[in-house]
């Protein structure tokens, strides 16, 4: 038995074992009671008596260096010398918090701004009837103005909503007037995704229905709003426009709010920014939900919550919101 070499073997194994285990480990493996040194102890009975003194020897100052090298690799270890259970030196690991995304921040903004004044908040299915989503707010089939409304085709009837109008005639047919809410949700478009179209996207409707509902009190409701939004020096104007379930309609602007109206180039030199579509709900529309028109009348209006995200926070591309980019969305 060629002790020297096994004494060598030890000695380099220990040291190989040092660089990955714990301190506590390396000691039980190497010089505890079953460890490696005790083994080579247990080959010395085989010895010569004269052999045996010398050997032993060799192997109780194999045990003392094993001790020492434990001893040093722990006092290295200043955290596991004091007995704690991790390195309180090292550099911790932050955690990453989430937030709620543009999108809906925005969403939650001019969802308080209505319920404020009064509106409730309600929803509606993403897959609509085509009836709901075109023919009962007075877009008939083959008519050109469906065009506009276009949409994915699911399985008749079934279609995934172009605008969140269809809430309105879900909300009238269910409720009675007096009817004041906010409808918000995600639509949908077969549109070639650009700087700002997307094919899928976010509208909020807002309709009120009773007795006496005026056009005046659409313009004050969406004053209130657009101040609320970006400031009491925001200023609204009217624009006459067409939507088959209103009549009259209305494309509404605000005054810029990066140039206060005087004309820049967020604006295109005109000082408007257009935000939202609206009008007086068409009688026929009020009919299609059973609501008699000459008893009551209704506002409504929709707008696009990205269009209105963007133009709040000077987003340039719609497409930033669906890119999953954090140095994008760590701005919010
Ligand atoms: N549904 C329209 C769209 O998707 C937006 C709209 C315009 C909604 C006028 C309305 C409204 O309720 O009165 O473009």
């Amino acid at each position: 038995m060629d002790l020297d070499a096994k004494i060598e073997e030890v000695k380099a194994a220990f040291e190989k074992d040092a660089a990955t285990l714990p301190p506590e480990q390396l000691r039980t493996r190497y010089v505890g009671r079953e460890g490696k040194v005790r083994d080579l102890f247990a080959l010395l009975k085989g010895l010569p008596p004269d052999l045996k003194g010398p050997a032993g020897q060799k192997l109780n100052a194999l045990t003392a260096e094993l001790e020492r090298r434990t001893g040093e690799i722990l006092s290295s270890r200043p955290a596991a010398a004091a007995g704690e259970a991790f390195d309180l030196t090292l550099p911790g690991r932050a955690p990453e918090p989430g937030r709620r995304h543009p999108i809906y921040r925005t969403w939650d903004g001019i969802a308080r701004v209505f319920m404020k004044l009064g509106f409730d908040v309600v929803y509606g299915p993403e897959i609509e009837t085509e009836q709901n989503n075109f023919e009962a707010l007075n877009i008939p089939l083959e008519h050109p103005s469906r065009d506009a409304f276009d949409t994915f085709y699911v399985e008749r009837p079934y279609v995934l909503r172009s605008h969140t109008s269809p809430v309105q005639i879900r909300t009238m047919k269910e409720r009675k007037p007096p009817i004041r809410v906010i409808a918000p949700g995600k639509v949908f478009r077969p549109d070639k995704p650009d700087a700002s179209h997307s094919p899928q996207f976010h509208q909020v409707e807002g309709l009120m229905v009773g007795p006496g509902v005026t056009f005046a009190q659409l313009k004050g409701v969406l004053d209130l709003f657009v101040k609320a939004m970006w400031g009491p020096e925001t200023r609204t104007r009217f624009r006459p426009s067409f939507f088959p379930f209103t009549e009259p309609s209305a494309e509404v602007d605000v005054s810029c709010f990066i140039c206060g109206a005087k004309g820049c180039s967020a604006c295109k030199q005109s000082g408007w920014m257009e935000i939202l579509g609206s009008g007086m709900v068409h009688p026929k529309v009020l009919e299609n939900c059973g609501i008699d028109p000459e008893v009551n009348t209704g506002f409504a209006f929709g707008m696009g919550v990205e269009r209105i995200c963007m133009l709040k926070h000077g987003v340039p591309d719609i497409r930033l919101f669906t890119e999953n980019h954090f140095a994008f969305l760590r701005q919010f």
